[in-house]
């Protein structure tokens, strides 16, 4: 794992998008895993800004998307779908048809799973994931468990997650309780993985899953096993 401790949220998202930038100049048709929440917001402004300059062209990239909400459609402020498209997709020149998020409506939500990691693996895997990490050490939806879940799946959503991202709704009963997410078998499978995470209230998280052991309680710590993982972090 390399940790890169910079000054500000600033910082964190030019050099995660730095590094996104470099893998798509480098791989145009490059495969990325493209994650949700407030933290990577800065990097998509950063990727956007880049974009309009005429520095870094999107046309042959392709996305996949961590997770997304049960019972949300992509026309739901809320969901995962549309995040992307309002805070990235719209604003750059990635074919549309080639961003991937899981199924939140779908009907059949094993199919729908099994669909997603056929999806990943048809790709070649992920070139590089991006990710954030949930106050409990999740990673997308990877809630603290007991066993390491490989494939995609439908989890529910622990009520400090539930709670943490009711600021995104009108109010906490508006969450929904279940999401579908990546498991740790795409995430670890990527070729580079980089976390990003900005506040003082993500530091106790942030040394547990780096120091602490590698255990399901604190999904995050299994990034400690992969072999080229970067952290760039910010208390501010
Ligand atoms: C959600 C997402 C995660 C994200 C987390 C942290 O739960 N499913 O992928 O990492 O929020 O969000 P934030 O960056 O807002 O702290």
């Amino acid at each position: 794992m390399r940790v890169i401790k910079v000054e500000n949220y600033n910082e964190v998202s030019e050099r995660a998008a730095a590094m996104i930038a470099s893998q798509v100049i480098l791989q145009p048709d490059c495969v990325l895993g493209l994650a949700t929440g407030s933290t990577p917001i800065g990097t998509y402004k950063k990727l956007i800004q880049w974009y309009n300059e005429g520095k870094v062209d999107f046309s042959e990239v392709m996305s996949i998307n961590l997770d997304e909400y049960i019972g949300l459609d992509g026309s739901s402020e809320q969901s995962y779908r549309y995040f992307m498209n309002h805070n990235l997709f719209e604003h750059i020149n990635i074919n549309i048809a080639k961003t991937f998020v899981p199924d939140g409506m779908a009907k059949n939500g094993e199919e729908a799973c099994s669909l997603y990691d056929e999806r990943i693996k048809n790709a070649g895997g992920i070139d590089l994931q991006l990710l954030g990490i949930g106050n409990n050490g999740h990673i997308g939806f990877n809630e603290p468990s007991d066993c390491f879940l490989e494939c995609t799946h439908i989890v529910e959503l622990e009520e400090s997650t539930i709670a943490a991202n009711a600021r995104f709704f009108r109010s906490e009963e508006e969450v929904p309780k279940a999401a579908i997410t990546m498991g740790m078998g795409g995430i670890m499978r990527a070729k580079k993985v980089l976390l990003i995470a900005n506040g003082a209230q993500k530091a106790a998280i942030i040394k547990k899953a780096m120091e602490g052991p590698v255990t399901p309680k604190i999904p995050a710590s299994i990034l400690q096993l992969h072999s080229d993982c970067t952290i760039i972090y910010s208390e501010e």
